[in-house]
């Protein structure tokens, strides 16, 4: 796995270029988290994501436990993984979102909060369970780890046993599980840390993200051994009708497995 980390990292570097430049050009960021003013085509949007997820995550014990991938950045991962953990906590549900992008993590920024003490305090040592899961003010079934103080081995800490143990625990806490990433084309941390969840889900961003990026992405996870649930079109613009927000919208549709 480390090699073929290694190998990603190489083989993405000029795609890798392309899209951050791409990025900064868009670097201005705003987080989204929906709420009752948020027009009825988001949540049912969200709504729908959630209700497929429900059933296309394979039965079993414990809580369910999601990650969310893309290619490359700026695509919506955050804003999705977020806006969904927080649909399943609007349902009841107890959720939690890790943000396991240790790189330039945003998760704490969604509910307006400092990222200190989180994931990477954690798995290296320096910080308690106790202190790192916090309760999100956007609801109390919605608990959040941030990604914590920037460390220098991600992947590393990612893919350990103390992150399989904190998995193991989680899952006893919660039902849901959703674990947020860092561009898999760009650095490797979501293949550490998917082992340890049921299976991802991919992000695209409609006219942002190229077909044969979305292939190779896939062909990453496959290698992986990474069970794709499905993918999320985010932004999806429907030019038959006038959206609000932006042309801000959803669309899941299920991958079967291996097929591209
Ligand atoms: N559907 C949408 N409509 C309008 N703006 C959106 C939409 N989805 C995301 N955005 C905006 O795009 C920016 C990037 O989104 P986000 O941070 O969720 O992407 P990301 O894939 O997590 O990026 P990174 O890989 O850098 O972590 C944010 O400013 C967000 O508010
Ligand atoms: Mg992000």
């Amino acid at each position: 796995m480390k090699f073929f980390s290694e190998m990603s990292r190489r083989m993405s570097e000029k795609r890798a270029y392309r899209a951050s430049r791409k990025a900064k050009k868009l670097s201005y960021r705003t987080e989204y988290v929906i709420s009752e003013d948020t027009p009825v085509n988001i949540t049912e949007a969200f709504r729908s994501i959630k209700a497929t997820l429900s059933v296309s995550v394979p039965q079993k014990e414990g809580g369910k436990a999601i990650v969310v991938t893309s290619g490359y950045p700026y695509v919506g991962k955050t804003t999705i993984a977020t806006n969904l953990a927080l649909m399943f906590a609007l349902s009841d549900m107890k959720v939690i979102i890790i943000d396991a992008d240790m790189h330039r993590g945003r998760v704490a920024k969604f509910f307006h909060e400092k990222s200190e003490n989180g994931l990477s305090d954690y798995l290296s040592g320096q910080a308690s369970y106790e202190s790192v899961v916090r309760t999100s003010p956007a609801n109390k079934n919605l608990s959040y780890i941030s990604c914590g103080t920037h460390s220098l081995r991600p992947y590393e800490l990612l893919e350990s046993d103390a992150m399989k143990d904190l998995m193991d625990r989680l899952r006893k806490e919660y039902d849901y599980i959703i674990v947020d990433t860092p561009p898999v084309l760009i650095l490797s941390d979501a293949l550490a840390v998917a082992p340890y969840t049921d299976g991802a889900i991919i992000v695209v961003r409609h006219e942002m993200s190229y077909l044969r990026d979305i292939e190779r992405e896939l062909d990453l996870l496959k290698f992986a051994k990474v069970n794709v649930l499905g993918a999320v079109i985010n932004d999806y613009k429907d030019t038959r009708k006038q959206k609000e927000y932006g042309g801000y919208s959803y669309y899941y549709d299920t991958i079967e497995k291996g097929k591209k």
